[in-house]
């Protein structure tokens, strides 16, 4: 008998770092399957657990909609709602669910609990943000890069203006796989985590990707082909609210920090937006304003990552028809 096949996680960007010109390739595909009203159910029957410790708009929906486009089915757990909230534990939840379902999104405070999910469940795990990585969300933002830059990062930087947190973090490993240039502007106190500094380093020597680090947002803007920011203040940040509105001023992309940037350059946000905060909605709402692609690109995106995880090619050799 054949052994199981050994299961996927996605758990840090670093997951899919050498699939990413596979998985950017086949979201493209599937958004142009959508559009002409093609697309197969590649994922028929497999179900889709979703873990909410967060609330989510774009995430659990592109989720959903994700997988029941291609024929499977996704089960919205509030982690309140499950005995996980009054103390099951996280190993007992992952063996139980691994016995009902394909695969497990899971939106989680503490990155040790994603890891825990994933040691102890026996199907794919998938980050679907937490306080170090948002992983799927960069899959998409990459898509949105590509589809503007006709399928070359190689050339071109990215800035970007703002926290040091989880979307940075799975940015600057998607970005150093890709071997895209990436600038980053944090103020001192709020620079990405060294570790992730140092994993996504070992990357762009791979791809010869320059990443540099300072604390003025004007540096970083100068002359880039896009200006990615996000919001100063993220879930679980809230008891720092007004340090960090403080610490962030400066950090507004606004008309006139766009300015800095190339000529044709766009803005990236992963949403939801602070509008008057890290972006003024003159920028969010005009021409040259790529977030209402990029959460599009979230659907897309999730169902290349569910493909991945969930139909190991090994399997898909032997049908004729998918
Ligand atoms: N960008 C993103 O993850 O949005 P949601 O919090 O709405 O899922
Ligand atoms: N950094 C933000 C991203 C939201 C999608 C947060 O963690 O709240």
């Amino acid at each position: 008998m054949p052994s199981p096949p050994v299961k996927r996680d996605l758990v840090s960007l670093r997951d899919v770092a050498t699939d990413l010109p596979k998985l950017l390739a086949r979201a493209a595909a599937l958004k142009a399957e959508r559009r002409r009203g093609t697309l197969r159910p590649t994922l028929r029957a497999k179900n889709l657990a979703l873990i909410f410790e967060k609330p989510s708009t774009r995430t659990r929906v592109s989720f959903e909609v994700g997988i029941r486009d291609l024929g499977g089915g996704a089960i919205y757990l509030s982690a309140r709602d499950l005995q996980l909230g009054r103390g099951e534990t996280i190993a007992d939840t992952a063996r139980i669910l691994s016995r009902y379902c394909d695969a497990i999104a899971y939106r989680a405070f503490r990155h040790a609990d994603m890891v825990e999910l994933a040691r102890w469940a026996t199907i794919p795990v998938i980050n679907a943000l937490d306080d170090l990585e948002h992983p799927c969300q960069i899959v998409a933002d990459l898509l949105t890069m590509s589809e503007r830059w006709k399928g070359r990062f190689r050339g071109h930087r990215l800035a970007w203006v703002g926290d040091g947190n989880n979307v940075l973090h799975s940015l600057l490993l998607g970005a150093a796989a890709v071997g895209l240039d990436l600038s980053v502007a944090t103020p001192e106190k709020y620079r990405p985590r060294p570790e992730i500094v140092a994993q996504a380093t070992e990357l762009a020597r791979g791809t010869g990707a320059q990443v540099t680090f300072v604390t003025d947002p004007a540096t970083a803007a100068r002359g880039a082909d896009a200006i990615y920011t996000d919001v100063w203040v993220s879930m679980g940040d809230e008891a720092e609210q007004a340090a960090r509105e403080a610490a962030f001023q400066g950090f507004q992309v606004n008309a006139s920090l766009l300015a800095l940037a190339a000529t044709g350059a766009f803005v990236l946000h992963d949403l939801p937006a602070h509008r008057g905060q890290e972006i003024t909605s003159e920028v969010l709402d005009g021409p040259r304003s790529a977030a209402w692609d990029q959460a599009e690109n979230r659907l897309h995106a999730q169902k290349a990552i569910l493909e991945l995880l969930l139909r190991p090619p090994a399997r898909r050799a032997g049908r004729s028809r998918q």
